[in-house]
C-alpha cells in the first residue's frame, strides 16, 4: 500500500492491518507512552485546500506522536489563492522534501491526481475530496464501533470485524463523503448497512449500492440497528433551496430527544449514536442526542489519532501490512 485514497480499493487485509495498528497505536500519548520514535526525520505536509478542524489537527497530532515534523499548509493565505496550480503546489512540496502529503481538497479525485501525478513521489493520504471519499473517517468510525462490537460480545478487538453487525447511516447522503467511505468499508467488514435519507438527497444509481436504502427512520430504528451515524447537512454544498426544509428534515430525518427514548422504549440498550462531525445541533441531532451516553463522537476525536498514526506508520515506516506491533518495529 503506498497512498491511502479511498476505502472502495482497501482489501480486508489492509483495513484489519490497519484497525489492528490503531489499537497498538491508541496507548500512545498517554502518561508512560508518550511518543515513537517511528518516523524520527520524516516530514509529513498537511495540504487543506477546505476548512477542517477534527481532520487536520488530528493528522497533526498523530504524525507528531510517531516523532515525524510536521508542515501545515492552508490554501487560504498560500500562494493558491493567487492561482498558483496544484502541480506547481505539489512540486514546492517535493522541493521541501516531503514523505507524506495529507490533502483535503473540494474536488472529487485530487488526491488521486496527487498520487498518480509524477509530481512528487511521496504517500498521499485522502484528507477528504469533495463528495467522493473520506477514508480515515471511515477507518477510525469502523474502529469505534469494533471496540464496541468486541465489548459487547466480550471479546478483543484485535483481529476481528463486523460481522452481524446493523449499521444506519442517516442523512445528507448526496453529499457525503463520508457515508461513501463508511459504506464501503463497512461492507468489506461484514456489516449489514442501511442509508436513511430523504429521496432529494440520495445519489443517482444509489440502488445499485450493497446496502438497503429507506425514506423512514422511524421505520428504520425498528430493524433494530446496532449504530446509528447521523450525517452533518452540508448546506455549504447545496447551490439550490434546501429541500426538504429544515424545519422537516429535523422532525423526520433528525435524531431528536423523542427518537433518543425511542432507543429505550425499543428496548436498544446498546446501540451506539455517531456522527463524524462537526454536528449542526438541533438540526441532525438534538443536543441530549449528542452529549448521551450513546454518543461516541468524542470517542471517534480519540480515535482518530491512533487510526492516523497506524495509516502513517504503515505507509512511511516500510511495513505495509506486517503484522508486527509498531513497538516491536521501533525496538
Ligand atoms: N469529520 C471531519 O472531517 O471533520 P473536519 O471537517 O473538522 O475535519
Amino acid at each position: 500500500m503506498k497512498h491511502l485514497l479511498s476505502t472502495l480499493d482497501l482489501s480486508y487485509q489492509d483495513a484489519i492491518s490497519i484497525l489492528d495498528t490503531a489499537e497498538a497505536m491508541s496507548a500512545v500519548g498517554e502518561r508512560e507512552v508518550k511518543k515513537l520514535p517511528a518516523l524520527r526525520g520524516r516530514t509529513v505536509v498537511n495540504l487543506f485546500f477546505e476548512d477542517s478542524t477534527r481532520t487536520r489537527i488530528s493528522f497533526e497530532a498523530a504524525a507528531k506522536r510517531l516523532s515525524a515534523d510536521v508542515i501545515n499548509f492552508s490554501a487560504k493565505g498560500s500562494s493558491v489563492s493567487k492561482g498558483e496550480s496544484l502541480k506547481d503546489t505539489a512540486q514546492t512540496l517535493a522541493a521541501i522534501g516531503a514523505d507524506a502529503v495529507v490533502i483535503r481538497h473540494g474536488a472529487s479525485g485530487a488526491p488521486a491526481r496527487l498520487a498518480g501525478s509524477g509530481w512528487i513521489d511521496a504517500a498521499v493520504l485522502n484528507a477528504g475530496d469533495g463528495t467522493h471519499e473520506h477514508p480515515t473517517q471511515a477507518l477510525l468510525d469502523a474502529f469505534t464501533m469494533r471496540r464496541h462490537w468486541a465489548r459487547l460480545h466480550g471479546t478483543g478487538s484485535q483481529g476481528t470485524d463486523l460481522s452481524g453487525m446493523h449499521v444506519a447511516i442517516v442523512g445528507d447522503i448526496l453529499h457525503s463523503r463520508v457515508a461513501r467511505s463508511d459504506l464501503w468499508l463497512l461492507k468489506t467488514l461484514g456489516a449489514d448497512v442501511t442509508l436513511v435519507a430523504p429521496p432529494t438527497l440520495l445519489p443517482f444509481g444509489v440502488e445499485t449500492w450493497p446496502c438497503t436504502v429507506s425514506y423512514s427512520l422511524d421505520e428504520t430504528l425498528e430493524t433494530r440497528p446496532d449504530a446509528v451515524m447521523m450525517l452533518r447537512v452540508q448546506a455549504e454544498r447545496m447551490h439550490s433551496a434546501f429541500f426538504p426544509t429544515v424545519r422537516e428534515y429535523s422532525r423526520r430525518w433528525g435524531f431528536d430527544d423523542v427518537r433518543l427514548d425511542r432507543l429505550d422504549a425499543l428496548g436498544l440498550e446498546d446501540t451506539i449514536l455517531l456522527h463524524p462531525g462537526p454536528m449542526n445541533r438541533g438540526l441532525e441531532i438534538s443536543s441530549r442526542a449528542a452529549d448521551s451516553r450513546r454518543s461516541t463522537v468524542l470517542e471517534q476525536v480519540s480515535n482518530g489519532v491512533s487510526v492516523r498514526m497506524a495509516a502513517l506508520y504503515l505507509l512511511l515506516s516500510g511495513e505495509g501490512t506486517s503484522q508486527r506491533t509498531p513497538q516491536e518495529a521501533s525496538a
